[in-house]
């Protein structure tokens, strides 16, 4: 396989994000071919995957196509995946999974429809080399991905691996942490840029604050990782790679060519300190420690920077019973520290209870719907001049 042959790369998101994965495609220099609600296609080569990799912030996966055909039976599968020259792709020494998601009635289940496509790989490669490649559950080497709905099967190769969105950072994650590309979503959705504060109570395992100071660095976010997909595949071209990564590091130093200043205060504060001890080693493991203030303390008593900045908040949004009343004395809180501390900054609430934000009272200028996980979620922004009006005024 010529890794500079041009395909089309398919790159998946979760629900809702993929407006921002279309941004940050478009900002790396690339045309955006067609999107759906989990994913956005373009057309480019293996080094483009591997760039691509390297610096999305909120997409899952960037996938290769290596082959699209109408297929009706698992041994037509078969068939047609066998067809592939894999001994050219993948080594007898490497370990490969698959992973297959169905919806056809040609088949029972998706787990022997990828079971189908590993035995047309592993045996084509033992034909060719006499060799037997490993197979199995991890997502950590050679991965292979199948779609197939109804008569069409599409067959990619997963370039990431293991999900974008796992940076590698949160060795320690605190209560209900949000998906680092989710939380870069967040970020980006504020228009935040790190040129004024950035306060974030209620921090958690940190992971706002933490995207936040990965994006005011100008930071790629994958270079905290250092195994991709990619990685395992024979024409994998290391030190193109590692080019990549310098450039990658250089832009960073440099804060994207602008100035090598460094972002204004990033503040983060939890009222649990374990949390805050989770949030700091997170940040350390991150590189970004050193532009992150770290307290343990109630949100109220968060020390807000004066002038104007950000503030970006995600409370428990507890769904179970009996947890209400004690929320919604939080929310009615929150509202009344922006109000009264918080003016002149921009404040945002990330949550997933409706009835919880309606305790704010004050008046939201733009309510963006994300997903965290299946629950569907508002980012509710307030702009907090000072005197702001609550909603019955
Ligand atoms: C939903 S979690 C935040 C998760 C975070 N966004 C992350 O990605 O890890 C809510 C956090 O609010 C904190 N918290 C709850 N009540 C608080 C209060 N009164 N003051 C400050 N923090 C509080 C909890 O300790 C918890 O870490």
């Amino acid at each position: 396989m010529d890794p500079k042959q041009r395909g089309k790369i398919l790159i998946t998101c979760s629900a809702g994000l993929v407006d921002y994965v279309r941004r940050e495609v478009k900002d790396l220099g690339y045309e955006c071919g067609e999107s759906h609600k989990t994913g956005l296609e373009l057309q480019a080569d293996q080094y483009d995957a591997m760039r691509l990799n390297l610096n999305l912030r909120t997409a899952y996966n960037v996938l290769f196509l290596l082959k699209k055909f109408e297929c009706s039976s698992p041994d037509e599968l078969y068939c047609n995946v066998a067809e592939l020259p894999w001994e050219e792709m993948i080594s007898a020494h490497e370990y490969l999974s698959v992973v297959s998601r169905v919806n056809t009635g040609h088949v029972d289940n998706s787990m022997f429809a990828g079971l189908k496509v590993k035995d047309a790989i592993v045996d084509r490669i033992v034909r060719q080399t006499g060799l037997r490649p490993d197979s199995g559950k991890d997502r950590n080497k050679v991965v292979v991905q199948l779609y197939w709905k109804d008569d069409l099967c599409r067959l990619y190769l997963n370039t990431s691996g293991l999900k974008l969105s796992d940076r590698g950072y949160r060795k320690m994650p605190h209560t209900a942490p949000l998906r680092e590309s989710l939380a870069a979503a967040i970020i980006m959705a504020t228009g935040y840029d790190g040129t004024e504060p950035l306060v974030c109570p209620m921090c958690g395992s940190g992971t706002l604050a933490i995207e936040a100071a990965l994006i005011a660095g100008r930071r790629a976010p994958g270079l905290l990782r250092n195994n991709y997909g990619f990685m395992h595949m024979k024409y994998f071209d290391k030190a193109a790679w590692q080019q990549m990564r310098n450039e990658a590091l250089k832009q960073s130093k440099t804060r994207g060519g602008k100035a090598a200043l460094k972002p204004a205060r990033i503040i983060a504060t939890d009222i649990d300190p374990q949390a805050i001890e989770a949030a700091r080693k997170n940040a350390m493991t991150a590189g970004v420690s050193h532009l992150i203030d770290f307290d343990v303390c109630d949100f109220a008593a968060t020390v807000i920077p004066p002038g104007n900045g950000t503030i970006v908040i995600n409370p428990e949004y507890g769904l179970r019973m009996g947890q209400m009343q004690k929320l919604k004395k939080t929310y009615k809180r929150i509202g009344d520290f922006f109000k009264q501390k918080c003016a002149g900054y921009t404040g945002y609430i990330f949550t997933g209870n409706p009835a919880l934000s309606k305790v704010v009272s004050l008046r939201t200028s733009r309510r963006l719907v994300f997903y965290n996980g299946n629950i569907e979620c508002r980012l509710l922004k307030y702009e907090l001049y000072a005197g702001t009006k609550n909603k019955q005024a």
